[in-house]
């Protein structure tokens, strides 16, 4: 079955995507040859983006996330467009991402279990009063809340455990559904990549530049990019 074929037939999708699903957008993903890992850093970026580190050392730990994790300027591409528009003809479920970027709800998705958190959301650690991304972006240094506290970004970094409910959500509508589009994502960051195993539904379908572990699972797998492979898809 052809893409537009699986998708007439569903009523139940659920997208499950990673840093592929975004780079379209221009912010590059963190495994392929450009990715965010492969840049030469002191300190290797998934050193600098760990818990002990943020800690340890939040003064680098800002200099860094500010360069490279807060592209504000950033547009939602075909993709996210797509899977908000499938959403709004009730055939789509949810969307679970490994992607804190937010460029799922700017494209007008409502159900988005977030795995892996989301710079719009930041806590001061003291207090916990909320703050925007605009405020961590314009703010210098280390972010300080108005009561001393410092602020952390609600996103899950090396070391720390998944937010529970998203977890549980993300689970729950995986394994109702009856189609998972799985994309842009190298499915190599565990307990995330572990989720596509909860589905129990009728197609399985991968849209990813390059190879991965689940190819040999799939029904139809998509060599492509993500955005240009969903923007030909009817609704
Ligand atoms: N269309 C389809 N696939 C793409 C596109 C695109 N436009 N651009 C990149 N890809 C593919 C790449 O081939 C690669 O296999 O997306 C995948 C991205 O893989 P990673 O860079 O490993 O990103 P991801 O899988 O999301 O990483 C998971 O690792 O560091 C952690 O928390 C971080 O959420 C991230 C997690």
């Amino acid at each position: 079955m052809t893409l537009q074929e699986i998708i007439d037939d569903s009523k139940k999708i659920v997208f499950f995507g990673g840093a592929g699903v975004s780079t379209e957008s221009g912010i590059p993903d963190f495994r392929s040859e450009d990715g965010l890992y492969r840049m030469k850093y002191a300190v290797p970026p998934e050193v600098m983006l760990g818990c002990d580190y943020f800690f340890s050392h939040p003064d680098d730990f800002y200099r860094f996330y500010r360069d490279k994790m807060l592209p504000l300027w950033a547009k939602p591409n075909a993709a996210h467009l797509k899977l908000a528009e499938l959403e709004r003809a009730g055939k789509l479920l949810a969307v679970v991402t490994q992607n804190i970027d937010g460029l799922h709800q700017s494209a007008g998705s409502h159900r988005v279990y977030e795995l892996h958190g989301s710079v719009h959301r930041n806590t001061c650690l003291k207090c916990g009063k909320k703050y925007d991304a605009a405020f961590i972006a314009r703010s210098e240094g280390v972010p300080h809340c108005t009561c001393g506290g410092m602020i952390k970004p609600d996103v899950v970094l090396y070391g720390e455990p998944l937010d529970g409910e998203t977890v549980e959500g993300a689970l729950a509508a995986i394994s109702e559904a009856d189609t998972l589009i799985v994309a842009g994502t190298s499915l190599t960051v565990y307990p995330a990549a572990g989720f596509v195993h909860a589905f129990k539904g009728k197609h399985l379908v991968l849209i990813n530049r390059d190879p991965t572990p689940l190819d040999c699972m799939c029904e139809l797998v998509l060599r492509g990019k993500v955005g240009e492979v969903l923007s030909g898809i009817i609704v």
